[in-house]
């Protein structure tokens, strides 16, 4: 079976600011983009790795894509699951590994993990467990959650594409921010793996400064 990563990259990144999307935003002097494809193009489960890019957004891209083997970028939609739907689109069988360009930092472990979970179910999602105390609420709290059951879901995510297209036919394209919404949305079997605090997206600026401290640490 082959194995496709797909690392979607077409976000503005509005929540952030700025004139410059968050993926292309350099962590020690690279753009997180590349650190995405570098640490997915480099395991030797992976077969091909393709990049879903916003419309005006190319010459971003190909300048933090230089020398990379990943194809022709595909165009990305208005909403994440548009992005994700061109990119199965041009993949069309296979495995898939759906991975946010956010997440530069993604070990090897844990693409092991999801290509073995796969076998025996239709996804694989890593996830972590809640640390903090959660509530409902506003100014005010309203009331306690159990957090017992609660996971946090990271990227790359794996699916048979064939899985993934219908999933996303039964489903429809939604506001979904990640896959494995869509596949329970169709009925599918999503199976969890370990996940990694490496994996964490970046989203507010102060994720930078954690970024280039795992960087610093020598981790990656
Ligand atoms: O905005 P958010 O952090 O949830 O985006 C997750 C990933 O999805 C990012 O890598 C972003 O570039 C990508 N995305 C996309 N197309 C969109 C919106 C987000 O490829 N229309």
């Amino acid at each position: 079976m082959s194995v496709t990563a797909l690392i979607v990259a077409a976000g503005k990144g509005e929540r952030l600011g700025g004139d410059i999307p968050k993926q292309y935003l350099p962590i020690g002097g690279k753009p997180a983009l590349r650190w995405a494809v570098e640490a997915l193009a480099g395991h030797p489960s992976i077969d091909a790795v393709r990049v879903v890019v916003g419309a005006g957004q190319q010459d971003l891209a190909s300048a933090a894509l230089h020398g990379m083997n990943v194809g022709d970028p595909i165009e990305g939609g208005p909403e994440r699951s548009d992005s994700v739907l061109n990119g199965l689109e041009a993949i069309s069988e296979g495995a898939v590994l759906v991975h946010d360009a956010a997440r530069p930092f993604c070990p090897p472990e844990v693409v092991d993990r999801l290509i073995a979970a796969l076998d025996k179910a239709d996804g694989a999602v890593p996830v972590l467990a809640v640390a903090d105390t959660l509530a409902q609420g506003a100014a005010f709290l309203d009331s306690p959650v159990d957090r017992k059951r609660l996971l946090r879901v990271q990227t790359p995510q794996a699916f048979h594409v064939e899985d993934l297209i219908y999933a996303y036919e039964e489903a429809g394209r939604s506001a979904a921010t990640d896959e494995s919404t869509v596949m329970l949305a169709a009925g599918l079997k999503v199976a969890t793996v370990e996940g990694d605090p490496m994996l964490e997206k970046l989203t507010t600026p102060g994720d930078w400064a954690r970024a280039e401290a795992i960087l610093s640490s020598r981790l990656v």
